[in-house]
């Protein structure tokens, strides 16, 4: 890949992916442990996700929609206020902590038209049938696991013929995927322990974004080539790809600086929508 950073090569995959889990039982995505605030922090700091989010609505009707990576379940219960009622949302995570997040979210909230089902899982070894869901969407997760190129045959297993995959992941070159790699590196090469009273001090507006940076075990990043080729080996048909987010501090910009994301070619992600061939 074009920029891959594993803290230790030397580990077995499942070794990662348990590391990878205690990181995120750690810190689940986000932070901020009520969902009302995690929404409100998550869609001012990402506010083109909504959009995208309601296209998946649109494009679920009534159908099942899995989420790779649902993490505390934030976007699972944003979907489930607007699907049809009829529509089956089913959430996998391998951090127990964040599922045990998600699940409290929604017995919290009173207005969602679905019950949410979160589960523990590997986005590696998926605990369902072949063609099952409707829609995949999943958002952040792909970079951190150990072998993206599993993950995407095994969503593509899950997936009826012809049926929908949105998927979000880093895009190499991004401010923020540039900083992060300088920071683990030099973090690496002093081997000195991060330090986190910074990431605490700064989480209102970042986040567990510092924190993952520095800390999380893999965080990979990808060209759109990359992407494209990958998809397409795993049996999908690629329909847009195209950058978007500028993860930038919580203050207020990122709504009127999204376009740029997009328009300048310079997201944090790329957000891919693929399609199983029918
Ligand atoms: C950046 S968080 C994103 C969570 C959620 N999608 C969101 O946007 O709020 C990454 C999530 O991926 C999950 N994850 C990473 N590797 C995974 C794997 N192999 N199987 C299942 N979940 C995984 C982590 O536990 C974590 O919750």
């Amino acid at each position: 890949m074009d920029t891959e950073t594993v803290s230790s090569q030397s580990c077995f995959p499942r070794d990662l992916v348990r590391r990878t889990a205690a990181f995120w039982d750690a810190h689940p995505c986000d932070g901020y442990p009520h969902i009302v605030d995690r929404m409100r922090f998550r869609y001012h700091k990402e506010p083109w996700l909504p959009q995208l989010l309601h296209k998946i609505v649109e494009t679920t009707k009534n159908g099942s929609m899995l989420e790779l990576g649902c993490g505390q379940g934030t976007d699972a219960i944003y979907v489930c206020q607007r699907l049809g009622r009829d529509a089956r949302y089913t959430g996998i995570d391998c951090s127990p902590a964040s599922i045990e997040s998600a699940r409290r979210a929604s017995d919290e909230l009173s207005n969602l038209r679905v019950e949410p089902q979160f589960l523990i899982g590997d986005v590696e070894s998926l605990q369902f049938d072949d063609s099952m869901f409707d829609v995949l969407y999943s958002m952040g997760v792909l970079h951190h696991t150990p072998s993206i190129e599993t993950a995407l045959s095994e969503a593509h297993r899950v997936l009826k013929p012809g049926r929908p995959a949105f998927v979000i992941v880093y895009r190499s070159g991004s401010l923020k995927l540039t900083t992060a790699n300088v920071v683990r590196k030099i973090a690496r090469t002093v081997k000195r322990p991060t330090d986190h009273s910074a990431a605490r001090r700064y989480s209102r507006w970042l986040g567990t974004m510092v924190r993952e940076c520095v800390d999380v075990p893999i965080l990979r990043c990808y060209r759109r080539k990359q992407i494209t080729t990958m998809f397409r080996l795993s049996g999908f048909d690629v329909l847009n790809i195209q950058p978007a987010g500028l993860s930038l501090p919580n203050i207020g910009v990122n709504r009127i600086l999204e376009h740029l994301a997009r328009d300048l070619n310079i997201g944090s992600y790329w957000c891919v929508e693929a399609r199983k061939k029918p």
